[in-house]
């Protein structure tokens, strides 16, 4: 069936709450579509951080060929890095991207709620698990409360997962999907409001097979990881993957699928779990499956 696609709404002010590796690929995709960027960090010290992040990963944009130098430092201008919550009170689009930590985001919506006031303005959460029912429902108004779930690396994966809950609006889902399709140049898919949507309910337990492989003494992650790549053409393998979007997320998402489904294939293995425990993390703190020191 084709739908017509309306034209894109009139968002140009843009809030990002959080930036790790998300929220930064976030800040820079808002930043190269034109808009006005306002990134929210949970301290001051964390500014310098956030900046040279988006930074390192424009650079390596333009390294590739993907970006012109001049269009790299216009988008660098366009964002402005604050500790200060209530920066996003004349924002028209808010995604948070904060620890998957549900009373975290339950916390930061209600504070959103009230600072951001125009009631036409859209609250986003780029959880990849928590149901949007729970966010929604921390705030005065759930109909403006939607999720918005990108893939890592943001600025080259093209899907996002667009869930809102059953108090969310019709329009702000259609908003929401004009913005993220015709402005930040995305492809969305609408999921149900379930823990873990569509791609981590299915992502997840393939990974955490394969960290029971390697917990079992099966195969080594060198193994698992040419395996899949090799024999399935995946562009990297399930730890190599798992690393990548880092351990305590990868854990944290288990645990959220499995309080909603009680399935033993969501339940993280203990090798995992220790892990997390330990700071190795995977790519982030150089230390998970492999070095990358
Ligand atoms: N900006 C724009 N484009 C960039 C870029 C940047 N910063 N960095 C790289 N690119 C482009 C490159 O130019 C290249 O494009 P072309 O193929 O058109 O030339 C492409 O991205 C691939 O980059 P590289 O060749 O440098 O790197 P690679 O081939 O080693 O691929 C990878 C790296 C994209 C990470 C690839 O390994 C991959 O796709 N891995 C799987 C990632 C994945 O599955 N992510 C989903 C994780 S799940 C998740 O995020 C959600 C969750 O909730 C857990």
């Amino acid at each position: 069936m084709t739908t017509t696609v309306p034209s894109a709404p009139d968002i140009h002010r843009v809030g990002v709450v959080g930036c790790g590796q998300m929220g930064a690929g976030i800040a820079e995709i808002c930043a190269k579509a034109g808009l006005d960027v306002t990134v929210v960090v949970s301290r001051p010290e964390s500014i310098a951080p956030g900046r040279r992040r988006i930074e390192a990963s424009l650079d390596r944009a333009v390294a590739k060929g993907k970006l012109a130098a001049d269009e790299r430092d216009a988008a660098l201008a366009a964002i402005t890095l604050t500790s200060d919550l209530d920066e996003l009170a004349d924002r028209q689009f808010v995604v948070e991207s904060v620890r998957e930590d549900e009373s975290t985001k339950v916390e930061l919506f209600a504070r959103l709620d009230s600072i951001v006031k125009d009631p036409e303005a859209i609250l986003a959460s780029n959880t990849s698990s928590i149901p949007i029912m729970r966010l929604g429902r921390s705030t005065g108004s759930p109909q403006r409360v939607v999720g918005v779930h990108f893939f890592s690396p943001v600025p080259v994966l093209p899907l996002v997962e667009l869930t809102g809950s059953l108090l969310t609006d019709d329009d702000v889902r259609d908003r929401t999907e004009r913005f993220v399709t015709e402005v930040l140049g995305k492809q969305v898919v609408r999921t149900e409001d379930r823990a873990g949507f569509v791609v981590n309910a299915l992502l997840i337990p393939y990974l955490l097979a394969a960290v029971r492989m390697v917990e079992s003494g099966f195969a080594t992650p060198e193994v698992i990881d040419r395996a899949m790549q090799l024999g399935c053409s995946h562009p990297m393998g399930p730890l190599r993957l798992a690393d990548l979007i880092g351990l305590d997320v990868v854990a944290s998402i288990a645990d959220s699928l499995y309080e909603e489904f009680k399935e033993p294939l969501y339940a993280p293995p203990s090798l995992l779990v220790r892990m997390v425990e330990g700071g190795m993390l995977g790519r982030k703190t150089a230390h998970g499956f492999y070095s990358y020191a």
